[in-house]
């Protein structure tokens, strides 16, 4: 399965990857997802959300039929820009290995096995990060998301709309063609979805075995700064006469690391657009992302405060304007202990140490989804902690390690057949 994804939207220069949602590289990750659950048998549905999900249903288990809800696992497919090539694709390729291994073992579930790729996870195009979980359990405005636009221009609802023709062989899905009217939250797709089970590449140092459990994941959001100004000539406009925006913006990304320095938080401006861009010109219009994290959400919104503050400050300063805007917030996400403990007794009696439980800094669709139903995440071991980079790793070994946990733990779960209330206590 790598060596026919690992080519896809890849910078031959720096090795990163650059999948954003509904661009030609997505898509063609999109039609190897669904050309390979195709080739299992699996049922393939796209839904009123751009989200795909993958079936493996041998009993015809249904809500409200013998084996009830699914037992859904899976991750995204997109990247952030110059991503690294584990972080989506070892969620989806473990699902699909796992139902693999569970076939070869002659495993016959009760319950329905769903595989899903969710949309727009990293947020890289649209701005708000997992933009098809938060349409799926309505944690986003449906008109809100509709409006959202890419650096382009394009709407997301435009893009959704779009219909560039077929996808995978085997496949009658069509990439996009989806009406724009008719996002927004999924009851009848939610109740087809039992619990939710992410396995995900360790995003930091944080673990030491090949393979943990979460334990939570700290609130997170994006902020955006709009630093309106005078344009005008570098070379002939005196300082005292410039209204000049980068200045107050440089000022606020040094003030953002001292706020975070101040409450243990994490602050990171990664993007920045300058207007019109030119070597030789005063800009008219600094507009900037802030990420902030941090381990409580008094934490993090007093970061964002005090950058706010900082940031108002050094505008006045320089003649500037500045706007700031929430883009997105998460609150903190504790998963489901019942679960969680399940899957570490389980990993543990397949023959594994008992991995450790950890919390993480990284957002995923499995906390937008965990206020809607028992969910929880498996973590594969990334020896050079790094991530969203292109040396974002995983070892064979231990990417092998979080097949057999997942498959271990998707058994446990979907040949389950006691009913739905008892089901994770
Ligand atoms: C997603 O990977 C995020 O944490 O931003
Ligand atoms: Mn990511
Ligand atoms: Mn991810």
């Amino acid at each position: 399965m790598w060596a026919a994804l690992l080519p896809i939207g890849r910078d031959a220069a720096t090795g990163g990857y650059h999948r954003f949602a509904w661009t030609p590289a997505e898509l063609d990750c999109r039609a190897w997802f669904l050309g390979e659950a195709a080739g299992r048998g699996m049922e393939l549905e796209q839904d009123r959300n751009g989200n795909l999900f993958a079936w493996w249903n041998p009993a015809g288990a249904a809500p409200g039929l013998p084996g009830g809800a699914g037992v859904v696992t899976g991750s995204h497919l997109d990247s952030v820009p110059g991503g690294g090539a584990f972080d989506g694709p070892l969620g989806v390729v473990s699902a699909l290995a796992a139902i693999d291994l569970m076939r070869a073992r002659d495993v016959r579930p009760v319950r329905a096995i769903g595989v899903a790729v969710f949309a727009e996870e990293e947020g890289a195009r649209f701005g708000v990060a997992c933009l098809g979980s938060r349409l799926l359990t309505g944690a986003i405005d449906p008109r809100r998301a509709r409006d959202l636009r890419d650096a382009g221009g394009i709407g997301f609802g435009e893009a959704l709309a779009r219909d560039d023709g077929g996808w995978a062989a085997g496949s009658t899905l069509r990439p996009g063609g989806l009406d724009p009217a008719a996002i927004g939250r999924d009851e009848e797709l939610l109740s087809r979805i039992g619990c939710f089970v992410e396995l995900h590449v360790e995003q930091g140092r944080a673990m030491d075995a090949p393979v943990g459990v979460a334990s939570a994941i700290w609130p997170h959001g994006r902020w955006r700064f709009d630093f309106a100004g005078h344009g005008n000539h570098a070379g002939t406009t005196r300082l005292g006469d410039r209204r000049d925006p980068m200045l107050p913006f440089a000022h606020t990304v040094i003030e953002a690391r001292a706020a975070a320095e101040r409450h243990d938080s994490l602050a990171t401006v990664g993007k920045v657009t300058v207007v019109p861009g030119g070597v030789n010109a005063i800009p008219s219009r600094v507009t900037a992302w802030l990420d902030a994290r941090g381990p409580d959400d008094r934490a993090v919104r007093r970061t964002v405060e005090e950058i706010g503050r900082a940031a108002e400050l050094a505008a006045e300063d320089h003649g500037v304007t500045v706007r700031l805007g929430e883009e997105s917030y998460t609150a903190v996400v504790a998963f489901n202990t019942a679960l969680r403990d399940r899957l570490a007794d389980v990993i543990a009696s397949a023959g594994s140490a008992r991995p450790p439980v950890l919390p993480t800094g990284a957002g995923h669709d499995a906390g937008i989804l965990s206020a809607h139903l028992p969910t929880a995440m498996l973590f594969v071991r990334n020896p050079t902690g790094v991530s969203h980079a292109p040396e974002e790793h995983a070892e064979v070994a231990d990417c092998l390690a979080g097949v057999e946990a997942l498959a271990a733990v998707l058994q446990d779960l979907a040949c389950d057949e006691s009913p739905e209330q008892a089901h994770y206590g």
